[in-house]
């Protein structure tokens, strides 16, 4: 199978939201996972959309295609598993008076600079606050106390209002967190003791963000519209109707991170969960791309020849790998994304293209070509393969290349693609 080289559309600024930090919209809350609206632009004009055409996205995330379609008049779908993402996806594509907005927010400011708050449930819990002898945590108790506070006042607010002021909320708290998300888990600031984050910081970023998204609000009017669904895209996406003209998508990487974990505190603090069994109902949800949790074993195993070959070789160094579960997660991540294929070729109008934006992986040396094994089972599910664009490599100093020899890891690398398939041949 060939690959594209010259793939148009290459480097992080398409495939990561590096840029995107300046965006209106956009950089109300950005994830690591993300990608570029550049990409869903080229996607866009690569399609010829028109209004009122539907763009959609299965695994949405922080909302990139639903608000890049939306912006540029068309009509947009979503699915969300992670509750939290799906609250960002649904916020970046409303919209609300602004004037009532800063009214409200000047509320909640006065709310979380309170001197005397209110205790936060989450004091004691977990690894939330100081307690007992634990050396790590993740809030100082100030920074919960400030923000249960401002989540109260979140809801005397309209509620046209509301969902934006707890947005710029969490995202405030999350800035005067000890510990940051770095794409695969929560890693504590090298300095989060000297931060001494408090009320104050709490405040400062709030009052930013509630009026950058006033701003953008005002000037950036949406010419179209959207609408993002919380839930397991598995079972959403058989009930959906409406045909999509382009589907942009990036389903979770096989590289075995649970990103469940990493919203864990945005989880909580929005109050999408309340202990760890609702957490783990969530992991459970979502498609089986790690090992954190037992799930059913898949039973399907024809993806195509290349995935036949791999999944051999990866059996042959299964005593080597650092979990005896991956081949059988690997296996269940190709079940669960040909029923997403299967699915995609069902809801695509005639003309449909997809975008798959994935990434390859690595388990005990063995390389996993996942472009090109969900290419063959695309094609399966009735696609035309257009082309496998490569948008970078990338170092990966993880542990899935530790069996390779000195000189071929050194050399190693993962690579990032875009699968671009039609409904009809071009
Ligand atoms: C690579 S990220 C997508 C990022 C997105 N393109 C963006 O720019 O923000 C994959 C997303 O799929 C979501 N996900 C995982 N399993 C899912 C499922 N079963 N249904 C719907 N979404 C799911 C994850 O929570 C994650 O947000």
């Amino acid at each position: 199978m060939e690959l594209n080289r010259t793939f148009p559309y290459q480097g992080a600024t398409y495939s990561t939201t590096q840029t995107a930090d300046t965006l209106p919209r956009h950089r109300w809350y950005l994830i690591k996972e993300g990608f570029s609206s550049k990409l869903v632009e080229a996607a866009i004009d690569g399609a010829s959309l028109r209004s009122p055409d539907m763009v959609f996205d299965p695994f949405s995330g922080c909302g990139t295609v639903a608000l890049t379609a939306a912006q540029h008049g068309l009509s947009a779908a979503g699915i969300e598993v992670n509750p939290f993402l799906a609250f960002v996806s649904q916020t970046k594509l409303a919209t609300c008076n602004t004037q009532k907005l800063l009214a409200s927010s000047e509320k909640v400011l006065a709310a979380v600079l309170k001197p005397r708050p209110a205790k936060s449930p989450l004091e004691g819990y977990s690894t939330f606050s100081q307690s007992g002898e634990r050396s790590k945590w993740l809030f100082n108790s100030e920074v919960l106390r400030a923000f249960e506070t401002g989540w109260h006042a979140t809801a005397t607010a309209g509620p046209r209002q509301r969902r934006f002021l707890r947005l710029a909320l969490v995202k405030a708290a999350m800035d005067s967190c000890n510990a940051t998300a770095d794409g695969k888990c929560l890693r504590y600031r090298k300095n989060w003791k000297e931060c001494a984050f408090d009320r104050f910081s709490v405040g400062e970023s709030f009052e930013r963000y509630a009026s950058n998204i006033a701003e953008d609000i005002d000037e950036v009017r949406l010419s179209g519209s959207g609408i993002v669904y919380s839930g397991d895209a598995r079972s959403l996406i058989t009930s959906m109707r409406r045909r999509f003209r382009l589907c942009v998508t990036s389903p979770p990487y096989l590289n075995s991170f649970d990103y469940s974990d990493v919203y864990r505190p945005e989880l909580f603090l929005a109050n999408f969960v309340k202990n760890t069994a609702e957490l783990r109902r969530i992991r459970l949800r979502t498609i089986r791309s790690h090992v954190q949790v037992r799930w059913e074993p898949p039973t399907k195993s024809d993806f195509g020849e290349i995935y036949t070959r791999t999944a051999k070789d990866l059996r042959e160094v299964q005593a080597n790998l650092w979990d005896s579960h991956i081949p059988l997660m690997v296996q269940a991540y190709f079940e669960d994304m040909s029923l997403i294929l299967r699915n995609l070729y069902r809801l695509a109008a005639k003309d449909a293209q997809l975008w798959l934006v994935v990434s390859t992986s690595a388990y005990g040396g063995v390389e996993i070509p996942v472009d090109m094994i969900l290419a063959e089972v695309a094609v399966r599910s009735g696609w035309y393969l257009k082309e496998i664009g490569i948008v970078r490599h990338m170092r990966h100093s993880g542990h899935h290349w530790m069996r390779l020899p000195d000189k071929e890891r050194a050399e190693a690398k993962l690579r990032e693609a875009v699968v671009v398939l039609t409904r009809i041949p071009v």
